[in-house]
């Protein structure tokens, strides 16, 4: 089954870059290898590859090898790049479509990028961050809302800042945040957004490689059922900027209501780290966004992605 049977959905940025949907698979660290990258790009979609806060040359290397030589795109966390020796350099050989870096303020990387003929894309929270990131030469700005799983800024959801945005950008303005069906996709692409960059709704598809028990809870969970925290890094004493908290399935470490000695009762590295290697879900972060209620099977990626590409070309034809 193809996508769309049309060009409804069509964007002058997806037609640009030949895609049959405007849509963008997020670049999420342990879920978005090669296999989901390249099911994406064969659904008539960009995948993207994500190197989290795990990111490596190794890890890049491995999953370019998963996606089997698919067109796709890269995605790096600002201080992840900054540490990896020899990982931005490694994606800019392998030639993405894009290449986003987000979470930093440091734009030197891209000249780099553009220099190789490669979009050089970060996600933004507010229209300052929009207007820095603009002047810095970025070819492809990502809004992404505070309903967006994973990590960003806390700030404005996906509407408001889209609609802000929208009204000065001069680049194409792919939407993040809460992006799951068929009425959330139509509602993005009839504000002016150029795509949508999709997080949690491919998260747990059945290509992703989210351990069993991190994709179980996604399933189980409704759209209550996530919250934004920095408890995870702050013990992992990982470098996050703190106005970047995660947006994550909540579990007994989240839920301070649950638990009054909450302070007393954070994991000790140890014990989180066990948790993570372990796919312990009641101590371990699954990143979600507020979307994740849409999810009630593993499918295929193109499923996910036909069904919602087929259900916002009939909306946005009505
Ligand atoms: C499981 C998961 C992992 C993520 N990892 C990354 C990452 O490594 N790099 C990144 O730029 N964004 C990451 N994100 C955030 C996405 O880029 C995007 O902002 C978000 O998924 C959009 O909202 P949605 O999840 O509601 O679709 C992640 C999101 C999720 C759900």
């Amino acid at each position: 089954m193809t996508s769309t049977p049309d060009d409804t959905l069509m964007t002058p940025w997806s037609r640009s870059l030949g895609l049959r949907v405007p849509v963008v698979n997020a670049p999420m660290g342990g879920a978005a290898g090669g296999r989901l990258a390249a099911a994406v790009s064969a659904a008539g979609g960009l995948g993207m590859i994500g190197m989290g806060s795990a990111g490596s040359v190794a890890a890049l290397e491995r999953e370019l090898a998963a996606a089997g030589g698919a067109t796709v795109g890269i995605g790096l966390v600002d201080w992840v790049r900054d540490r990896e020796t020899g990982l931005l350099e490694t994606a800019i050989a392998a030639e993405p479509r894009l290449l986003s870096v987000s979470f930093g303020s440091d734009f030197s990387w891209v000249p780099a990028v553009q220099d190789a003929g490669i979009l050089a894309v970060t996600q933004v929270y507010d229209v300052p961050g929009a207007h820095r990131a603009q002047e810095a030469g970025i070819d492809v700005l990502v809004v992404r809302g505070s309903e967006g799983g994973g990590h960003g800024a806390d700030r404005l959801a996906l509407l408001p800042l889209l609609d802000a945005v929208l009204e000065t950008a001069t680049v194409p303005v792919l939407a993040a945040g809460g992006i799951g069906s068929g009425r959330t996709l139509a509602a993005v692409l009839a504000a002016g957004a150029a795509g949508a960059w999709l997080g949690t709704c491919l998260a747990a598809a059945e290509e992703s490689l989210l351990p069993e028990n991190a994709r179980r809870a996604m399933l189980a969970a409704d759209s209550t059922h996530t919250v934004v925290t920095t408890v995870f890094d702050e013990v992992l004493d990982l470098p996050w900027p703190p106005i970047y908290p995660a947006r994550v399935l909540r579990n007994d470490v989240t839920d301070p209501w649950s638990r009054p000695e909450f302070d007393e009762a954070r994991p000790s590295a140890e014990m989180l780290r066990a948790a993570m290697d372990t796919d312990d879900v009641t101590i371990a972060p699954v990143d979600a966004g507020q979307g994740v209620g849409l999810i009630t099977h593993i499918e295929p990626a193109a499923a996910v992605i036909d069904r919602m590409c087929a259900n916002a070309a009939e909306l946005l034809r009505r």
